[in-house]
């Protein structure tokens, strides 16, 4: 799936991307080096990649968590909004994608603000529940965890800490009520109920950013 941002019109598309300029010789570089290797072309869309930017720092974050490292694109742009004092913590299961980031990461000269930490996310979380609270938790990985690990964000963001959570439209499926493998309609519930708990669930105030695949915002208030 191409991710585009502000709809499929390419015009719109051409003329934000030629504005804001997501996309630097860096990231291009990270993209490219992602694909060479073979990884999957899942990271986040150009425009998504600079909302991760902006929104880091305008919420001044310093100490960031990433669940779903892949080749480090998004990884590279949550660091620059943490800038030179911020300390990013990222997940990944596969060594494959974590070695790629490692490499990305010290390309792009910000490979000692970075802890990657190999394993599935849930089994690895717990090793740095010591350095929360967290000002920003940026969720990207199997979709059926995401309830889970909101529910370690819930725990370990300080109050006014922000949730980002990117594919919670499930690719247009979220509203769906048939689908074509047991796979989608686990990932969908799963997405559902994380969506349903960050808006309904008492310890976030949210909202759901209609990018090219829906960023869900949650601010913890408790
Ligand atoms: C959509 S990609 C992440 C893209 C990345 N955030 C970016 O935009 O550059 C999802 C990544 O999560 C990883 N992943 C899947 N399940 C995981 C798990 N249980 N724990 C940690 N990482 C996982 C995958 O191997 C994959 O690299």
């Amino acid at each position: 799936m191409k991710k585009i941002f502000g709809g499929t019109e390419t015009k719109v598309v051409q003329y934000v991307e030629s504005v804001f300029q997501p996309e630097d010789a860096c990231l291009k570089e990270t993209r490219e080096r992602a694909e060479l290797k073979g990884l999957p072309i899942i990271q986040v869309g150009k425009m998504d990649g600079l909302h991760l930017e902006t929104l880091t720092r305008a919420i001044g974050a310093k100490k960031a968590v990433e669940i779903g490292t892949l080749g480090g694109y998004s990884g590279i742009c949550i660091t620059r909004g943490l800038g030179p004092e911020g300390k990013l913590y990222t997940f990944e299961v596969d060594q494959t994608h974590a070695d790629t980031a490692r490499e990305s990461f010290k390309k792009a000269g910000i490979l000692d603000q970075i802890e990657i930490h190999i394993g599935p996310a849930l089994d690895q979380l717990h090793k740095i529940n010591k350095n929360a609270p967290f000002d920003l938790v940026f969720i990207d990985a199997d979709k059926v965890n995401y309830p889970q690990y909101l529910k370690w964000a819930a725990d370990h963001l300080k109050i006014g800490g922000v949730v980002l959570a990117d594919n919670t439209l499930a690719w247009g499926m979220i509203a769906d009520s048939s689908f074509g493998s047991i796979e989608d309609e686990r990932a969908v519930k799963a997405l559902r109920e994380f969506n349903l708990v960050a808006a309904q669930g008492g310890r976030f105030r949210s909202t759901l950013l209609p990018t090219g695949e829906g960023l869900t915002l949650a601010i913890k208030i408790r």
